[in-house]
């Protein structure tokens, strides 16, 4: 993680700095040009200035007094007449402005006069000239010269500057990008730690999370997932618990009782009733365990529903002719009204199972002589179905957990009847599997009735 904010930082750093780089030479340049620009646009308005007044004045006097104003000023002059002879110059001009008047090509120059040496890089001075044009005859020239010195000078003060906030603002630069990679990293740093707790089987993570970006979601999503697993594990010990609890109850049976039969000086009838009781727990811990199967068919994600059309009331008419005989066994009546011919979009084989669970309840929490009937509603979008009996009824507080798995009203009651505890929580999945839901209503005493709810669509 170290690695991704030295890497992000690294990145912005090298992005910034070439963008950096690029704005501070263009400003550079730019700036340097508009000095030098204005250096020799003063240097020639002083000549135009100078040039005017001769134009005016042109004497001995007036020459003289020019000359002398630019003894004391930083500049100099030196004019000429018009072939380029020099007539007058100031201090100690006279060997550079030797080298430029020859070269100035005197007929050129406007007269708003222009730059004649331009180079303030190499040479020890710039010049400009000016034409003094009298009855529109050019009378001589005004050459201006400033030392180079001073505009370098100012240009290496510039230099000096832009090097102090060039540094200045590489080390901001690095200071930002450190904290702002920080920034960006830390919430990622958190989350790894974070999920390499959860690799390692700890549950109990906490992540803060701030705001509703990407990194935020991330978080949250971690943090869910955290939160999931958690309860998951909660849930399965609490499961694994349950069934060994379930399983230890018939397994002393089966334990003691095959220790009593084993005994050499037992009569052969009281060997025979302990063998059958291990025979019935047995049987009973068979149904356990393919009902659990059956659980974690259900709880794995690669479970899934085959739906078929099919015809209710053919459904419900071949349900009645599997469970009638066990009724009537038990002096009991089973009735179906299927008025409509509703068609449904069911796993047959395992809607058939919950009818099963369901039908086996109603039978076994019931007295004799009673009736179980199943009846069909249809609604605009759903098919209700009704299993209804007049049995034991389920008292008010334990109706919202009889489809918990193992729960059960009376444990002895329902171990007598072959009940795991585990009939209504299958029944539930495989409904909710299909889209549908199932809930009880119950009046202890008199009955119950468990209603199905499922979508009529495909
Ligand atoms: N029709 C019913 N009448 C009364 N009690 C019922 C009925 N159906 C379910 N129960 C109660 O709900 C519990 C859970 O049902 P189920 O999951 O099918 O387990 P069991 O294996 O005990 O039948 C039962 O033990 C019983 O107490
Ligand atoms: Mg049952």
């Amino acid at each position: 993680m170290r690695k991704l904010s030295f890497k992000l930082g690294l990145l912005f750093f090298v992005f910034v700095l070439g963008v950096e780089t690029v704005l501070f030479v263009a400003l550079y340049v730019t700036l340097v040009h508009a000095k030098v620009d204005e250096e020799f646009e003063q240097l020639l308005a002083r000549g135009n200035n100078h040039r005017a007044v001769l134009e005016s004045h042109y004497d001995e006097v007036t020459l003289e007094h020019v000359v002398m104003m630019e003894s004391e000023a930083e500049t100099d002059v030196v004019i000429t007449d018009e072939k380029g002879d020099i007539l007058y110059f100031s201090d100690h001009i006279l060997p550079f402005a030797k080298k430029i008047i020859p070269h100035a090509d005197a007929r050129h120059i406007p007269h708003s006069g222009m730059v004649v040496q331009n180079n303030w890089k190499n040479e020890s001075y710039i010049a400009t000239a000016s034409p003094i044009r009298m009855d529109g005859k050019t009378k001589g020239y005004v050459y201006m010269f400033q030392r180079t010195a001073s505009i370098q000078n100012m240009i290496a003060k510039l230099k000096h500057h832009f090097l102090v906030v060039g540094i200045v603002s590489v080390f901001l630069t690095i200071l930002t990008m450190f904290f702002l990679s920080r920034v960006i990293t830390i919430p990622l740093i958190r989350m790894k730690q974070a999920t390499e707790k959860l690799s390692k089987g700890d549950f109990s993570v906490r992540l803060q999370v701030k705001g509703e970006d990407e990194l935020a979601q991330l978080g949250k999503a971690i943090q869910t997932l955290a939160t999931d697993l958690e309860y998951l594990k909660k849930e399965r010990n609490e499961f694994l618990a349950s069934i060994s609890h379930e399983l230890r109850t018939p397994l002393t049976y089966v334990k003691g009782y095959a220790d009593v039969a084993r005994r050499p000086n037992i009569a052969e009838e009281e060997r025979a009733k302990y063998l059958s009781i291990i025979y019935e727990e047995a049987e009973h811990m068979q149904k356990l365990v393919k009902d659990l199967f059956e659980l974690a068919k259900m709880d794995q994600h690669s479970f899934q529903i085959k739906k078929e059309p099919t015809s209710l009331c053919l459904f419900l008419k071949k349900i009645y002719e599997k469970m009638y005989p066990a009724f009537h066994t038990k002096n009991m009546s089973l009735v179906y009204r299927c008025e409509e011919n509703v068609t449904v979009h069911i796993d047959q084989q395992r809607f058939e199972q919950v009818m099963m669970n369901l039908l086996d309840n109603a039978l076994k929490y019931s007295r004799q002589g009673s009736t179980v009937s199943i009846d069909v509603k249809t609604e605009k979008k759903n098919v209700i179905l009704i299993i209804s009996d007049e049995g034991i009824g389920i008292p008010e507080k334990d109706l919202p957990h009889i489809f918990e798995r193992f729960y059960r009203v009376d444990k002895s009651r329902s171990r007598t009847g072959g009940g795991t505890g585990l009939g209504l929580a299958i029944a539930k999945e495989i409904v909710e599997a299909h889209g549908g839901s199932i809930h009880a209503i119950s009046e202890f005493g008199k009955g119950t009735s468990i209603i199905i709810t499922l979508p009529r669509g495909e």
